[in-house]
């Protein structure tokens, strides 16, 4: 049996502790805003922050997030209404949407880090989020929307 904090509520699983969260918070907490892509840390589209840092959860064992706060999409906000999402729908940003939970993880936890990023940052924070439709000029104007939202006393 593992314990672990999901979005602040306490969870036990049944499960081998070697089992990747991505798993446990797909198939057994029925989180399922976070996707699999490619099982390899290489796409980004499983991303959730663990102790506020951006992981991959497709190859995070879930022993690893033993006593630490796991936040997912579905905990970001209680009604969806987190800066940086609300900046996504402003710029309209996704396509088919697969890659957007995980770019919207790591946008917050880039913005956490540094609350008013260049696009040289934005570029070098994301790149390891993989968008398959193209979507990044929307990501970054979103991002320096959500910053502005966000430095004007929208916070979270
Ligand atoms: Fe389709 Fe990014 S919106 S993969």
């Amino acid at each position: 049996m593992v314990a672990l904090t999901v979005n602040g509520r306490r969870y036990e699983v049944e499960v081998p502790v070697d089992t990747p969260l991505l798993w446990v918070l797909r198939d057994n907490l029925g989180l399922t805003g976070t996707k699999y892509g490619c099982g390899r840390a290489l796409c980004g589209a499983c991303t959730v922050h663990v102790n506020g840092k951006a992981v991959r959860s497709c190859v995070t064992p879930v022993s690893a997030v033993i006593g630490k706060e796991v936040l997912t999409i579905e905990g970001l906000a209680p009604d969806a209404d987190h800066p940086v999402q609300l900046a996504w729908i402003a710029e309209d940003v996704p396509q088919c949407g697969y890659c957007q939970s995980g770019q919207i993880m790591s946008a917050v936890a880039l913005l956490a880090a540094n609350p008013r990023p260049t696009d040289a940052d934005i570029d070098q924070a994301m790149s390891a989020n993989l968008c398959r439709c193209g979507t990044y000029p929307r990501i970054r104007k979103a991002i320096h929307r959500a910053a502005a939202t966000m430095a004007a006393g929208g916070h979270r």
